[in-house]
C-alpha cells in the first residue's frame, strides 16, 4: 500500500510528452456512478501538432475526442475523477500499473515498459509548427518578426504565441453546415493582429473563405488599421470605429472574438456574441475592474484583505459570472489556459460554443447563489439586457 496521490502520478506520466504511449482505465467500482466501462487515452500528432485522443467506452459506443494544451489536461484531470479501480500506463520509460480499492486504497506496481509504440511528440521545427508560421509574410508587415523575417520580436513574442492559439481555437469550433463565408467580428481588436491574422490563416492559408470585422473604439487605431489593409490590399477584411456594445454588424458573425479587450469591453463582446447568435464566443479577458472594489462576503474577508488576493479573486469571480451565463444563455462553456502563463498572466480563454437549451434551472439557481454570495450585479448581466434578466429572475 502505497500513500500517494495516483490522480498526480498519472496525470504526470501522461503529461510526459517524451515517454507516454497509452492510459487505459478500466474496472468501474461498483456501487458508483461512472458513465464508462474504459477510457483509453493517447497521444495523436494532428496538424503537426500533439494532441491527446480520449476514447470514452461506455458498453455499446465508442467515442473519441481530441485535445490539446490546458484543454487536454482539464480532461485528464476530468478523467482521473472518475471512480475506475485500474489505470494502466504504457510508457517507453516503464509501465505502470495503478489499483484502487473502493475504500479508496491505492497499489502502485512499476513494471518494464512492454509496448513496442514510440512515443507520438512532434519532432520538427517548432518555430514552423504554427497556424501563422514565423516566415509567413504577413508577421513582417505586423511587426511581429524581424525585417528579415527569420525570428520574432522579443517584444512581440507574447502576441505571436496568443494569436497562433487563438487560430488553433478558431480551427476547433469552425461551424459545419456553413454556406457561404465564415463572418468572425474581433472586438476591441486594437492594433489587429488578431484580425489579420484570423482572416489571413483561413482565406490563405486553410482555404476557407471568411469575412472579418475588426472594431475599436480608438479611431486611430481603426485608422492605422485601415492604412495596412490599403497596402494588403485584402477585400473581405474591414474595420470600423465602435463601441462593442452598440456595435451592429452587416452579418451576424459565426464567430465573435475578442483578445484583452479592456475590463467590461470583455463582456461587451460576449453580449454581443450572444445577442449575434454566434455559434462560437472566444474570449480571452484582460484587466478586470469591475468587481475588484465591490466584491465583499464576510467568510473571504481573509482573502480580500490583501490587495493581490483580492485582485485575483475578482478576476475569478467575474469570469464565472460570464461563464455562468453564457450556459445559461445556451452555450456550452469552458474556461482554459490558452497560452501559458509566460506569454501572458491574462492567459484564459472563455470558450463558448451554441448548441445547448438556454435557461437551464440548475445554472440559474447557481448564477443567483454566486450573486447573493458575493453581493454585487455583474456587468455581463446588464450588458445581456431584458431576455437574460428575465431567465435568470424566474428561475430565483
Ligand atoms: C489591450 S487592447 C487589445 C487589442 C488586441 N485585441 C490585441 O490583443 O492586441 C484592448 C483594445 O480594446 C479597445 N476597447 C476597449 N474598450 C472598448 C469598447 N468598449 N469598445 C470597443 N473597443 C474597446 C481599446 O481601444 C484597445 O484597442
Amino acid at each position: 500500500m502505497v500513500d500517494i496521490d495516483p490522480k498526480q502520478v498519472i496525470k504526470g506520466e501522461v503529461l510526459s510528452e517524451e515517454t507516454f504511449i497509452k492510459l487505459v482505465l478500466s474496472n468501474p467500482l461498483r456501487g458508483k456512478e461512472n458513465p464508462y466501462v474504459r477510457v483509453t487515452v493517447r497521444p495523436v500528432i494532428v496538424r503537426d501538432r500533439r494532441h491527446l485522443q480520449f476514447s470514452y467506452f461506455d458498453g455499446e459506443q465508442d467515442i473519441a475526442k481530441n485535445y490539446h494544451g490546458g484543454e487536454a489536461e482539464a480532461r485528464i484531470d476530468e478523467v482521473l475523477d472518475l471512480p475506475f479501480g485500474q489505470a494502466n500506463i504504457f510508457s517507453a520509460a516503464g509501465d505502470l500499473e495503478v489499483l484502487i480499492s473502493r475504500k479508496g486504497n491505492v497499489h502502485v506496481v512499476r513494471k518494464p515498459p512492454t509496448s513496442r509504440e514510440v512515443p507520438r511528440a512532434p519532432t520538427h521545427d517548432r518555430e514552423k509548427d504554427h497556424p501563422i508560421p514565423v516566415d509567413d509574410p504577413l508577421l513582417r508587415t505586423l511587426g511581429i518578426v524581424t525585417k528579415k523575417g527569420k525570428k520574432v520580436r522579443a517584444g512581440r513574442r507574447g502576441k505571436f504565441v496568443q494569436i497562433n492559439e487563438f487560430l488553433r481555437i478558431i480551427d476547433q469550433v469552425l461551424p459545419e453546415d456553413r454556406s457561404g463565408p465564415v463572418s468572425i467580428v474581433d472586438c476591441g481588436c486594437g492594433q489587429a493582429y488578431l484580425t489579420f491574422a484570423a482572416y489571413h490563416y483561413l482565406n490563405h492559408l486553410q482555404g476557407i473563405p471568411a469575412e472579418v470585422v475588426g472594431i475599436d473604439n480608438d479611431p486611430d487605431r481603426i485608422s492605422k488599421s485601415k492604412s495596412m489593409l490599403g497596402e494588403l490590399g485584402w477585400t473581405g477584411i474591414e474595420f470600423r470605429t465602435a463601441r462593442i456594445a452598440v456595435f451592429e454588424p452587416d452579418t451576424p458573425p459565426d464567430i465573435t472574438l475578442s483578445l484583452h479587450a479592456c475590463d467590461t469591453a470583455t463582456d461587451e463582446a460576449i453580449a454581443q456574441g450572444c445577442r449575434w447568435h454566434s455559434a462560437a464566443i472566444l474570449a480571452a479577458p484582460c484587466c478586470q475592474h469591475e468587481l475588484h472594489d465591490l466584491i465583499d462576503a464576510p467568510p473571504m474577508r481573509p482573502v480580500i484583505r490583501y490587495g493581490i488576493l483580492r485582485e485575483r479573486l475578482a478576476d475569478i469571480v467575474t469570469d464565472t459570472f460570464r461563464a455562468l451565463a453564457l450556459r445559461i444563455s445556451g452555450y456550452r462553456t469552458n474556461v482554459e489556459e490558452f497560452v501559458s502563463a509566460e506569454s501572458t498572466s491574462k492567459n484564459l480563454m472563455i470558450r463558448a460554443e451554441s448548441g445547448l437549451e438556454p435557461g437551464d434551472r440548475q445554472f440559474v439557481e447557481e448564477y443567483n447563489r454566486f450573486k447573493e454570495f458575493w453581493g454585487v450585479s455583474p456587468a455581463i448581466e446588464q450588458l445581456l439586457g431584458p431576455g437574460f434578466q428575465e431567465m435568470v429572475r424566474d428561475g430565483h
